[in-house]
């Protein structure tokens, strides 16, 4: 798995499965105040990584493409922390996604955030956050990007790239 920078690194995934997959091992890791952003183009596979990051973070209910519904909230047993599922696709621009209260959104100490389309309204999102960027190689393979700032999503990272480079 290559590391591109020292706060980089690029897995390629063969099949949905797979993202799904890596999803579940980054939603483990996550807890209140974790912001995902998901860049990249139509049918790269951000819900399917999505998906997974809801399974590995314990939503008890499952993450689906949100067609109209910009901002879906799941709960899990274990505590009180929410988890949301964040799609910008259908936003003009952050003026609008401000409106929705993503600001507030964003870093809460007690959500967990996960936006596709993040691109969409970047300017609104905290230093701190993870970055990952979607893109298609061919009709089974992406890439996955992961690009942490800030401590706390460094060591996310870091302990993804850990469990990724085990495969
Ligand atoms: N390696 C892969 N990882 C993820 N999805 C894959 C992969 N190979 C093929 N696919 C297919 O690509 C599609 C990804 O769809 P998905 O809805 O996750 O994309 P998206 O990025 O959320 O698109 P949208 O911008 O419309 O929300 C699915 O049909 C999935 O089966
Ligand atoms: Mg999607």
């Amino acid at each position: 798995m290559p590391i591109l920078s020292p706060d980089a690194i690029e897995f390629i995934s063969r099949s949905p499965e797979q993202t799904r997959r890596v999803g579940a091992r980054l939603g483990m890791l996550l807890s209140g105040g974790a912001v995902v952003a998901l860049e990249g183009n139509l049918g790269t596979g951000k819900t399917v990584l999505a998906q997974g990051i809801g399974i590995g973070w314990g939503a008890t209910t499952s993450l689906i493409s949100p067609t109209f519904i910009i901002i879906r909230r799941h709960t899990r047993n274990q505590d009180d922390e929410h988890f949301y599922h964040i799609d910008l696709y259908r936003i003009a621009g952050s003026a609008e996604a401000e409106a929705l209260g993503l600001t507030e959104l964003l870093g809460d100490p007690g959500t967990v955030c996960v936006v596709e389309w993040a691109e969409r309204a970047a300017d609104l999102f905290p230093e701190e956050r993870l970055w990952v960027t979607l893109r298609t190689l061919d009709e089974q393979r992406r890439s996955l990007t992961f690009r942490a700032t800030g401590d706390r999503h460094r060591a996310i990272q870091e302990k993804l790239r850990k469990e990724l480079a085990g495969y």
